[in-house]
């Protein structure tokens, strides 16, 4: 097909998913993926189970969709699952959310941070600070916002920030800290050092943190914290789950 120009191509870019002649290439994830179900390999490509997710869970959507639970939701969400949702972060975290005001259901986590990144980066001259590697599809939205995304490497054995490299990354043209906390793919979960560095540089330079916070439920060593329930960070966190995930049913 000829190839319409158009904002897609910056975001393709963005991304590493622009080919020479102009055209796009599939995502590693396409291409992981394509390439196991081939060869019959085990897919450690991409983020999802090899077996089905929780009978308890698909019985519920099932009967929910079989009940009537089949047509437009409210635009925020239904108010029984932003409850739900509101009540989950008490359970785990004891963060105190007011459902109908503080909690938004998006088409998973992916459509969250894109929705997150478009509304709140507006200018070439922004810039969105990311640990790295990260998550394709941040690439991508920064990309598409027309913003600057600026990389701090995790490091080799913990993979944990050098703390004097993320300080020199934030400055006031950073609108946003992305933090995917525990992270993908580096399994490392942050220090409580690094944490408090990211809420002081947010307050210093004005800049929102934005969680991704998919794997909240993967963590081996100690329960985890939500840079949310940080001292001071509440107010300028913007925190992202994924029921995809945390549930094992990522269709
Ligand atoms: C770090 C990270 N964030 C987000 C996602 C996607 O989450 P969702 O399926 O809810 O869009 C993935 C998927 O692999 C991921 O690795």
């Amino acid at each position: 097909m000829q190839q319409i120009p158009g904002a897609w191509q910056r975001t393709a870019r963005g991304a590493g998913l622009l080919a020479p002649d102009g055209s796009s290439v599939p995502t590693i994830f396409a291409e992981m993926s394509a390439l196991a179900t081939a060869t019959g390999a085990l897919n450690l490509g991409q983020g999802f189970p090899d077996q089905n997710g929780p009978e308890a869970v698909m019985d519920a959507a099932r009967r929910a969709i079989a009940d009537g639970v089949n047509q437009y939701a409210p635009g925020r969400g239904f108010p029984e699952l932003l409850a739900a949702i509101a009540e989950h972060q008490q359970r785990f975290y004891g963060i105190s959310l007011d459902p109908a005001r503080e909690v938004l259901v998006t088409v998973g986590a992916t459509e969250g941070l894109a929705a997150t990144l478009l509304a709140l980066v507006d200018s070439p001259d922004d810039e969105v600070v990311v640990f790295e590697p990260y998550y394709d599809s941040y690439a991508a939205c920064v990309a598409l916002s027309g913003a600057r995304l600026v990389p701090v490497p995790l490091r080799w054995p913990d993979f944990q920030p050098d703390l004097e490299r993320l300080a020199s990354a934030v400055s006031d043209r950073t609108r946003v800290i992305l933090v995917n906390d525990p992270h993908n793919p580096t399994g490392t979960v942050f220090s409580r050092e690094v944490l408090d560095e990211i809420v002081r540089l947010a307050h210093l330079h004005d800049a929102v943190i934005v969680t991704d916070e998919v794997y909240e439920h993967l963590v081996f060593d100690g329960p985890h914290v939500p840079i949310a329930t940080l001292p001071g960070a509440a107010e300028r966190t913007l925190s992202i789950s994924s029921a995809g995930k945390t549930f094992s049913l990522t269709g």
